[in-house]
């Protein structure tokens, strides 16, 4: 579990603010949940024979003697909360999105931390007559504008589709999986012997070459050949998302129980071994196993930590894109109400989308020496107010990298100006 710093808070703070508008502007509405939960919530939704439930939940007994949970994620907690607080008879489909700290207790590696977090999305009994995957069409082309919002290049989703091996024909299907896996019991490792009369989905989680190969050569195209629809549905995306590669996966199960149907994953080529970016799919069933009505959904996750690895290899990088609007904001006369002035015009830009650093305590240093402490800073502007500034109610603006300098005559002045040579920058 990691402390997050000054100077990664601001890029953890860059990546919150870039989520809220673009979900904001999608009509998904926040959901904030607890980060404890009764465990039960997540044995019954995620599956008692999943790694997650098995092997890597923080449980423990609360004073009450009761079983508690920090969330290994937050699907389950989501649907707890709608059904809690009734929100599907005020809103026929929400659309919700979270962001959050998660807990898992995996060995840690690079990008695979025992708190992190995730930002998530969920569409919640959104259905169109007869177009089955209308949904989940509409999550994955969120997720995928999402990530090129934030400019994340070389996205890969890996596709497959559940709805045989989960859904109402599950146990004739599974059955034929079970069947093939016994014929090749001898080459299967011990965790898999075992899985194979738990929940036969869960050998496909197996790291171990020889299974690995086993997965691989399942006659597929006898025991769940893909419909129309799916196959349908991935044409659209690759039509309407370019830029974005889609490969069909058929080993890929997700190592969640209470996906139904689609499901995905994408990696990015800018991780290293764990380069899973983000994952997700349906999930129909998982309201009426918490007591619920039938409730079809699709939804994914993201994780923020391994985002904003990508992110910090990207050309321009996050801090690279934050200094673009970083205004060093300065007061060269020792006047409180021009530090006031400062101060309000700072709070105005923050609230504008800019980033301002307002010195203190530096009266005593000179412009020249300001300038070079806000050039270090990676600011691409100075805002200036000295006598000659205040006398007139203005403000000087300096370009950090042209050294330009002009003078705006009023704060809408200032802010107009700005936004027009921020936009200009290349970096936005
Ligand atoms: P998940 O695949 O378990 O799905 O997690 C989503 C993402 O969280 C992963 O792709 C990864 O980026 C990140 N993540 C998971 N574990 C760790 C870890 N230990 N350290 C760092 N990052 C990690 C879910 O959680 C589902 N709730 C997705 C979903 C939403 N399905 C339907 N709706």
């Amino acid at each position: 579990m990691e402390d997050i710093l000054p100077g990664d808070s601001e890029k953890w703070q860059w990546l919150e603010k870039k989520t809220r508008s673009f979900f904001g502007s999608r009509s998904f509405c926040e959901i904030r949940t607890p980060i404890l939960e009764p465990t039960e919530l997540f044995t019954r939704s995620i599956g008692e024979t999943t790694d997650i439930v098995h092997k890597e939940m923080y449980t423990f007994k609360d004073r009450g003697e009761r079983s508690m949970t920090m969330r290994p994620e937050m699907t389950a907690s989501v649907a707890r909360s709608v059904l809690e607080h009734g929100l599907l008879k005020t809103s026929k489909a929400p659309a919700l999105y979270y962001t959050g700290p998660m807990f898992r207790a995996e060995r840690p590696q690079a990008g695979r931390k025992r708190q992190f977090h995730q930002i998530g999305a969920e569409l919640i009994n959104l259905t169109r007559e007869g177009e089955p995957y209308y949904a989940d069409f509409l999550i994955i082309k969120a997720l995928a504008d999402f990530l090129e919002h934030l400019r994340v290049k070389n996205v890969r989703f890996r596709l497959n589709d559940l709805t045989l091996i989960n859904g109402a024909q599950a146990e004739t299907v599974r059955a034929q999986l079970r069947a093939y896996f016994e014929n090749h019991k001898n080459a299967l490792d011990p965790d898999s012997v075992y899985r194979l009369d738990k929940n036969v989905l869960r050998i496909f989680d197996s790291k171990i070459p020889e299974t690995r190969a086993l997965i691989r050569n399942v006659p597929w195209d006898a025991i769940s050949p893909y419909s129309a629809d799916f196959k349908a549905l991935v044409s659209s995306l690759e039509l309407l998302c370019p830029g974005v590669t889609f490969e069909l996966d058929r080993t890929l199960v997700r190592g969640l129980d209470y996906y139904t149907g689609v499901v995905f994953e994408v990696a990015s080529g800018a991780l290293g071994a764990q380069d899973a970016l983000a994952g997700g799919g349906r999930y129909d069933r998982l309201y009426e196993e918490l007591g619920g009505p039938a409730t079809p959904c699709t939804g994914f996750s993201i994780g923020m930590e391994r985002l904003l690895m990508v992110l910090d290899k990207n050309s321009p990088s996050v801090h690279e894109q934050m200094n673009a609007k970083k205004i060093y904001v300065l007061a060269m006369v020792d006047d409180v109400l021009v530090q006031n002035d400062v101060r309000n015009a700072a709070m105005r830009l923050c609230e504008q989308g800019f980033y301002p650093i307002v010195p203190f305590e530096v009266m005593n240093l000179s412009l020249g020496e300001h300038l070079k402490r806000a050039h270090k800073a990676g600011a691409a502007f100075a805002v200036i107010r000295g006598d000659t500034e205040a006398q007139k109610n203005g403000w000087t603006l300096k370009n950090l990298n042209t050294r330009e300098q002009t003078f705006a005559g009023s704060e809408k002045e200032l802010f107009s100006m700005l936004t027009l040579k921020t936009e200009e920058s290349h970096l936005l």
